[in-house]
């Protein structure tokens, strides 16, 4: 088994990046909830180091989340970022205030002491830039401990117990806004820890086929199988893991941009040779669709008809006792509650609604462990073609919601229009990469123009384009005016029915990605 390092999660915004940053060193490592983490998950867990993540609690009032203290005992070197540093002092024998001056932004380090820490990245006397958020404070240090760094508003910035391999951060290494934060987290994995950087993807696609066909046996699994990048993986994997074994159904909801669905089976059924069953039912979720405006009836009646389609084609297939499904690791992380215990948040929408209970499967997630980046780096690890890893997220209910209003394939069939002409110009200024999401919807409003000589009364459409790491905020993309005129253009005059363009500015929030 790969070392590892264990993250235990107070309840910080950014805990998911501390993550990301240990992977990118090589080292694999998990989010557990603190509450979680006692002597017996440490030993089942086995790291070779352990973060203590911020978190929104004050060490200084009552009630305060702690660190089980086998933590402290587990003869493992500890890093504590923020709320992780301050709990970590409070409870080996230091003292923590209230902070008078709070520091939130942007704020400049001093290095006090040269040490394993900040290794070939900062030496004493370095003034850094860091990001900070805290209110609190460490006011009097633990026996044992040293002053590492010092900020105007936090004497104790960084501190360490060198002995011991403790290190305590006021500052948050995990975010960009610290510009060497990375190569300090680095640093603590495997320097600090000596953990080894073997974790890759390479290493991962060997071991997750072992994990399946461990798991598999010589059993049937069904893949439901969508173009978008993590079933597509999903599939990739199985695939070459249990070989014919695999079964992927491909339901066509008809409800895809354009060119999609041929896409889905040349690359799969003709190029990879996967067993695949394409089942167009877009007549039967288009005419479900008719008159259905609100849009959480639409993704119900979109949910409940998938499920059901679904269903069918795998009983025809008969016989699979396994369901492969692309939950990836955000989806599976606990998350800290102070209210409650821990509870687990799993997005409905990557549960085939109930199905596997109801057709008595067993559930293969090949992709438990990663985050979505790491998802794509394991598809070019599997050979997939570069534009289908690096797709932008599609909505499972696709492009239902994204003509407000009810569906017709008239609508649906101008939307993809408009949709190809403007995500091509984005590919052609080589800015799709840049971008997390971009689309065109389809408005229910009708303008007058003039086209020629003639006036026009025909549907508006609006582009949308946003920025984001994780689809829970996002900015809108700021294009060139000269590169929207330019798409307004040739929407209008290579799309018959549509006469005006609109870009949508809002950022989510308040907005949200999609229209509905
Ligand atoms: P919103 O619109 O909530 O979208 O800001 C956040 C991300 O989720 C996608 N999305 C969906 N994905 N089923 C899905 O599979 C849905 O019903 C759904 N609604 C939104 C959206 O495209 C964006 O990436």
């Amino acid at each position: 088994m790969a070392d590892r390092i264990l993250i235990v999660d107070f309840g910080s915004q950014v805990t998911q990046l501390i993550a990301r940053r240990v992977r990118e060193a090589g080292v694999y490592c998990e989010i557990h909830p603190f509450q979680k983490v006692d002597a017996a998950d440490l030993k089942a867990f086995g790291p070779k180091g352990i973060i203590l993540s911020g978190g929104p609690a004050s060490v200084v009032e009552g009630e305060a989340p702690s660190a089980h203290p086998a933590i402290f005992t587990a003869r493992v070197p500890v890093l504590g970022i923020c709320y992780g540093e301050q709990t970590m002092a409070a409870q080996l024998g230091g003292t923590v205030e209230a902070g008078h001056h709070r520091e939130f932004g942007r704020a400049e380090i001093e290095i006090r002491r040269d040490n394993p820490l900040f290794a070939g990245v900062w030496s004493q006397g370095d003034r850094k830039p860091v990001w900070m958020s805290h209110g609190d404070r460490v006011t009097k240090l633990p026996p044992g401990f040293e002053v590492i760094a010092t900020s105007e508003n936090a004497p104790f910035a960084g501190v360490a117990d060198e002995a011991r391999g403790f290190y305590g951060v006021q500052f948050h290494p995990e975010v960009m806004h610290t510009p060497d934060g990375a190569k300090l987290l680095r640093n603590f994995a495997r320097g600090i820890c000596g953990a080894d950087g073997d974790w890759t993807m390479g290493a991962f696609k060997q071991r997750a086929i072992e994990q399946v066909r461990a798991q598999v046996g010589t059993g049937k699994v069904i893949c439901g199988l969508s173009g978008g990048v993590d079933s597509s993986v999903v599939a990739v994997l199985l695939h070459e893991a249990i070989g014919e074994q695999l079964q992927c159904v491909f339901v066509d909801h008809g409800l895809l941009r354009m060119g999609e669905a041929d896409q889905v089976v040349v690359l799969f059924r003709d190029h990879y040779t996967l067993p695949l069953v394409h089942r167009d039912a877009s007549d039967l979720f288009i005419g479900a669709l008719a008159g259905v405006t609100d849009p959480e009836t639409k993704r119900k009646t979109i949910g409940k008809l998938f499920i059901d389609v679904f269903e069918e084609e795998a009983r025809k297939i008969g016989g699979a006792g396994f369901l492969a499904q692309g939950t990836l690791y955000p989806d599976v992380i606990e998350s800290v509650s102070f209210t409650g215990g821990p509870s687990v948040t799993i997005k409905s929408h990557h549960n085939v609604g109930g199905l596997p209970a109801r057709m008595n499967m067993k559930l293969v997630e090949p992709l438990r462990e990663l985050f979505k980046d790491e998802v794509r780096v394991l598809g070019r690890e599997l050979g997939l073609p570069a534009d289908m890893v690096g797709r932008h997220p599609f909505p499972g209910p696709g492009l239902a919601i994204r003509i407000p209003g009810d569906i017709t394939r008239e609508k649906l069939d101008l939307l993809r229009k408009v949709d190809a002409v403007y995500l091509d110009e984005i590919r052609k200024s080589g800015l799709y990469d840049e971008i997390w999401q971009a689309f065109a919807v389809l408005l229910p409003v009708r303008t007058v123009g003039v086209m020629g000589d003639g006036r026009t009364y025909d549907q508006a459409c609006a582009l949308r384009a946003v920025t984001s790491t994780d689809g829970m905020t996002a900015d809108y993309y700021p294009f060139p005016h000269e590169f929207l005129g330019r798409v307004a253009t040739r929407i209008i005059n290579e799309v018959r029915g549509v006469n005006r363009v609109t870009y949508d500015i809002t950022s989510k929030p308040p907005g949200t990605i999609e229209w509905e």
